[in-house]
């Protein structure tokens, strides 16, 4: 645990519009924040992990409208039926979950807009412009793509393939462009603060060409929050949504109270996690309401790339989106967590297929992982009587071994901290295919046919199991269930301690695992699948 008054590292995914229930684009950001949060806990960090939903604006507004019922009525149900239960099919061990219909969050919303306005950077002006409501979003000219078939001679959006709105209004308005060579500069002084390049340079290209002031508010809108000022209008709601990464963690709560201290202990933000979608909004919008407001800006926001379609981004709007549980009740969670942070390269486009998720859980989960565990715990139970046993003189093997988990424990924390996670998946990976290659060299099978071989015999399971013991840790973040399934089986509970209480920094000391630590053959880690290719 960390000490009182040091800095928590503080993670967020971005809060999903509840118009519709989660998919799987959905849940692949919660599930990286996931990974990334518990191994960071397993570095001995004091961590908070923060998701959630978000509950205003036209969108939702329309979605209740043609359901028939309230706004907060629509919000409640899918909440509770949909996006809190999403949370469980992933196996996510977030510490809050953000509501922007919570009385916390709009009281807070209130009174950073008050300051904001009070520092000089709200002003009254109409709005005219095209607006695309799958996005929430006032469009600049250039954001815009022209239609063709069905929408020929209208603009479209290119994230939604919809035609934009034209909206008129009085509003409200955030000086934005007073903060461009603000955040040019701090970009410029701090680059790692946006990635991957990639999105670090489209939002640099984006800052070159100057930011002109933008709306704030919306008076054609009543779903949302009222303006302190202006009681006939809503926040804006991306200027509603964005303030939950403060106002869950107790922006303008009085220091001294609980919500005031866990300010203290989280802010800045650590890692706002979201999909380039929304790049724009976090890295331009987000920190010039934060500098307007007198606030520290956060540390990173890391863009990951787009689950595809058919070629497009998956999308509630565009109803190609895939429920989590689809796959999740047939592969598992951790299969499901797995597969798409090993897939896919973290800040890349990816697509899902049935057939690529089933080759890759036989090879490397069932076939690489799940037999070399069922292999080790049968043959601790086969040949000693379910004991570990006392390893003897380690050769050039058993030396190997030792000094690459070492290796490999360094390799994965570097890009696991990095987020790149598929390079410290498959790190561990290459370990479990050494400690296979290893099985298969040593052949226990044959030593254990000969007595006089009892101490090469017990050298070799000792290994396979101190082997494994270390991966269990190293694989616990991605894989929580069975990794305490494995650590159980190990005896490493009894004999060592809780898998969560495990460091990382820890994990290549060799021989934690006493001899005599009673091992068992539990269920199978991951079971061959009826569609196993
Ligand atoms: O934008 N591939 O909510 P949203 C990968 N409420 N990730 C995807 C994805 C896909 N096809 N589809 C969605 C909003 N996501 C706002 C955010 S934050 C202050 C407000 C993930 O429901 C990805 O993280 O449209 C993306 O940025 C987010 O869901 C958008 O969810
Ligand atoms: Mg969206």
């Amino acid at each position: 645990m960390a000490e009182q008054g040091s800095k928590a590292f503080y993670l967020t995914t971005p809060i999903y519009y509840v118009n519709d229930a989660p998919h799987i684009g959905h849940a692949y950001t919660t599930t990286a924040g996931d990974v990334l949060t518990r191994w960071r806990r397993q570095r001995g960090e004091d961590v908070w992990f923060l998701t959630g939903v978000d509950e205003h604006g036209t969108k939702v507004q329309r979605a209740a409208d043609e359901g028939g019922v309230t706004p907060q009525q629509w919000v409640d149900r899918l909440v509770a039926d949909e996006w809190l239960p999403v949370l469980k099919t992933v196996d996510a061990a977030n510490d809050d979950f953000i509501r922007t219909t919570d009385p916390r969050h709009a009281a807070a919303v209130q009174k950073f807009w008050e300051v904001v306005r009070d520092n000089g950077y709200v002003y009254a002006a109409p709005y005219a412009g095209p607006y695309c409501v799958g996005c929430e979003e006032f469009k600049l000219a250039g954001d815009l793509v022209a239609g063709s078939g069905e929408f020929e001679g209208q603009q479209l959006c290119p994230v939604h393939g919809r035609p934009v709105e034209q909206v008129e209004e009085d509003n409200w308005f955030f000086k934005l462009s007073a903060f461009a060579d603000q955040l040019i500069a701090y970009y410029e002084a701090n680059p790692e603060t946006i990635q991957p390049v990639s999105a670090y340079n489209e939002v640099m290209s984006f800052l070159r060409q100057g930011l002109v002031d933008i709306s704030m508010s919306r008076s054609s809108v009543s779903w949302g929050i009222p303006l302190p000022w202006d009681e006939k209008q809503v926040v804006y709601v991306w200027f509603d949504a964005l303030l939950n990464y403060a106002t869950a963690v107790g922006y303008g709560a009085d220091p001294s109270s609980d919500l005031g201290q866990r300010f203290a202990r989280t802010w800045p933000a650590d890692v706002h996690l979201v999909g380039k979608d929304i790049l724009r909004f976090h890295a331009v919008y987000w920190p010039a309401m934060l500098m307007a407001a007198g606030i520290d800006v956060p540390r990173k926001v890391f863009a990951h790339g787009w689950l595809l379609v058919g070629g497009e981004k998956m999308s509630k709007t565009k109803l190609t989106g895939i429920a989590p549980s689809a796959i999740i009740d047939h592969f598992g969670s951790d299969a499901f967590r797995y597969y798409f942070l090993r897939a896919i390269q973290f800040g890349q486009d990816g697509s899902f297929s049935w057939e690529d998720m089933s080759a890759r859980y036989t090879a490397e989960l069932a076939n690489g992982l799940g037999n070399l565990a069922s292999r080790a715990t049968a043959m601790v139970n086969k040949y000693c009587e379910g004991l570990l046993p006392a390893a003897g003189e380690l050769t050039s093997a058993e030396i190997g071994l030792r000094d690459q988990l070492a290796a490999v424990t360094t390799q994965a924390d570097d890009a696991m901290v990095a987020l790149d996670f598929s390079t410290g998946i498959v790190a561990v990976k290459t370990y479990i295919d050494a400690v296979n290659l290893y099985v298969t060299e040593q052949a226990p099978w044959v030593l254990a046919k000969d007595e006089a071989n009892n101490e090469r015999l017990h050298t070799v399971l000792n290994t396979i199991c101190e082997a494994l013991r270390g991966i269990s840790v190293l694989y616990f973040p991605l894989m929580p269930k069975a990794m305490v399934s494995l650590w159980s089986q190990l005896g490493a509970d009894v004999a060592i301690g809780p898998i969560a209480e495990q460091l990382i920094s820890d994990v290549a000391s060799w021989g934690q695992l006493p001899a005599g630590t009673v091992v068992t053959k539990g269920e199978s880690l991951f079971p061959r699948l009826d569609d196993a290719a």
